[in-house]
C-alpha cells in the first residue's frame, strides 16, 4: 500500500478522505476528537508544498439534496481555527480548487448523487479533482462509496494517510501478530450486532471477557434467570456454540458473577448488587457488580495485549456506570497494549480523561467492528490492488 508520507506532493493538489463525520447540535460540534484526528494530514499535506482538498461526509443527509444541518461549513471553520487560515468550503465539484499552501473543504459528499452507491462516474470526478488521492478516513473506509472505494480506484496516485495507517496498525498488533495473552473485552447491548465478532475473536484471543446485555445473554444461556434484563433468546444457540468453542479452544470466557439491577433504566433509580442467580424477577440487569470487576481484575491482570469494543453496562446513566469506569481504570494503569474501539466505549473512557493512557483510542465505529470481525475494508483492499 503507497503511504501518503513518502510521497512527494511539493505544488501539487492533494485531495484528502477524511472522515469529519462529528456529532453536532443545533450547528455546532459536540465532540471534535475526528478533526483532531485528521489534523496532522492536512498539515503534514502543507508542510510537503501541496493545496488540500478535503473531502467528508457529515450525517445521513437525502442523497443529492443540500440541508443545512448537514453542511461541513462548522467543520471548515474550526478546521480554519486550527491552522490558522481562512479554509471556504466549496459547493459543488468545479468549485473546488486549490493554490499550493491553501485548504479548501468541499461540501458534504453525500449531498452529491452517486455517492453512496459508489457510482464510477462521480467517483471518477471526485478522483480528478487532485494529482494523489489520500485514503484517511479510517472511520468510513468499511464503506464502498464514491469517495472512498471508488475514487481510490480510479485516482492517477491513491495512497494511504497517516491516520488510516496507525488504525490499521493498531489493529494488526492485536488480530496479527498480538503478543500474549490477548484479552478481548466485549460489551454493548446485543450478540446479534456482535456475533460476527465475538466469533472471529474467539478462535483468536486468550480470553474473552463480556458485559453488557450481551454478557445477559451468555447468563441466560447457561441456563441462569436474567429477571427482566435486555438479553436476546433468539441468540441462546450460537451463544453456547461460542462458549463450546471457547472451551474447546482452551479460551476463558469469565462471566460475571454479580450484577447491579434496577427496576428500569433511569437516572436515580434505586439500584442493587445481587448474586447472578438471584436477580429478581421484575429487575434488569444494568452493570456488572463489584465482585465481578475483582474477577475481571485478575482475568485482566497478565493480558499483554487488549481489544476493548462496548461499556459493559448503562454507563451513560447514574448509577450504572461504575462497572465501566472501573475496567476503564484498570485498563489505563495497565502495561498491556490496549486498543479501544467502537463510539460507545471511546466515550466512556474519553469521559473518564483516561484517553492517553490507553494504547490506541480508535476513531472509528463500524470500521473498527469491521476489523474485529476478521473483514478487510473495502476502501483498505481497494489501496492494495493500487500499485
Ligand atoms: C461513522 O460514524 O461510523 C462513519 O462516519 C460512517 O458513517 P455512516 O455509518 O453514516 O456510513
Amino acid at each position: 500500500m503507497k503511504r501518503f508520507i513518502d510521497l512527494d506532493v511539493e505544488g501539487k493538489t492533494v485531495v484528502i478522505r477524511q472522515d469529519l463525520n462529528v456529532p453536532m447540535k443545533n450547528g455546532r460540534i459536540t465532540n471534535d476528537k475526528r478533526i483532531r484526528a485528521a489534523l496532522p494530514t492536512v498539515r503534514m499535506a502543507l508542510e510537503k508544498g501541496a493545496g488540500v482538498i478535503l473531502i467528508s461526509h457529515l450525517g445521513r443527509p437525502v442523497e443529492g439534496e443540500y440541508d443545512e444541518q448537514f453542511s461541513l461549513k462548522p467543520v471548515a471553520a474550526r478546521i480554519g481555527e486550527a491552522l490558522g487560515m481562512n479554509v471556504p468550503v466549496a459547493r459543488d465539484l468545479v468549485a473546488a480548487t486549490v493554490q499550493p499552501g491553501h485548504v479548501v473543504v468541499l461540501e458534504n459528499i453525500r449531498f452529491f448523487k452517486g455517492e453512496k452507491k459508489n457510482d464510477p462516474e462521480l467517483a471518477a470526478k471526485i478522483a480528478a479533482l487532485g494529482d494523489v488521492y489520500v485514503m484517511d478516513a479510517f472511520g468510513t473506509a468499511h464503506r464502498a462509496q464514491g469517495s472512498t472505494e471508488g475514487a481510490v480506484r480510479k485516482a492517477p496516485v491513491a495512497c494511504a494517510g497517516p491516520l488510516l495507517v496507525s488504525e490499521l496498525d493498531a489493529f494488526a498488533k492485536v488480530l496479527d501478530a498480538p503478543k500474549r495473552p490477548l484479552v478481548a473485552l466485549i460489551g454493548g447491548s446485543k450478540v446479534s450486532t456482535k456475533l460476527g465478532v465475538l466469533q472471529n475473536l474467539i478462535a483468536r484471543v486468550d480470553k474473552l471477557v463480556v458485559g453488557g446485555g450481551i454478557a445477559n445473554t451468555f447468563l441466560a444461556a447457561q441456563g441462569i434467570n436474567v429477571g427482566a434484563s435486555l438479553y436476546e433468546p433468539d441468540l441462546l444457540d450460537e451463544a453456547k456454540k461460542i462458549m463450546e468453542l471457547a472451551k474447546s479452544k482452551g479460551c476463558a470466557l469469565p462471566l460475571p458473577v454479580d450484577v447491579v439491577t434496577a427496576k428500569e433504566l433511569a437516572s436515580g433509580q434505586k439500584a442493587s448488587v445481587h448474586n447472578v442467580n438471584e436477580v429478581p424477577a421484575d429487575e434488569m440487569i444494568l452493570d456488572i457488580g463489584p465482585q465481578t470487576v475483582e474477577l475481571y481484575r485478575r482475568e485482566l491482570a497478565d493480558a499483554a495485549t487488549v481489544v476493548w469494543n462496548g461499556p459493559v453496562g448503562a454507563f451513560e446513566t447514574e448509577p450504572f456506570g461504575a462497572g465501566t469506569k472501573a475496567l476503564a481504570e484498570i485498563l489505563a494503569a495497565s502495561s498491556a497494549f490496549v486498543v479501544v474501539g467502537g463510539g460507545d466505549s471511546v466515550s466512556a473512557v474519553e469521559g473518564y480523561g483516561l484517553a492517553d493512557k490507553m494504547g490506541y483510542i480508535s476513531t472509528g465505529g463500524g470500521a473498527s467492528l469491521e476489523l474485529l470481525e476478521g473483514k478487510v475494508l473495502p476502501a483498505v483492499a481497494a489501496l492494495n490492488d493500487r500499485d
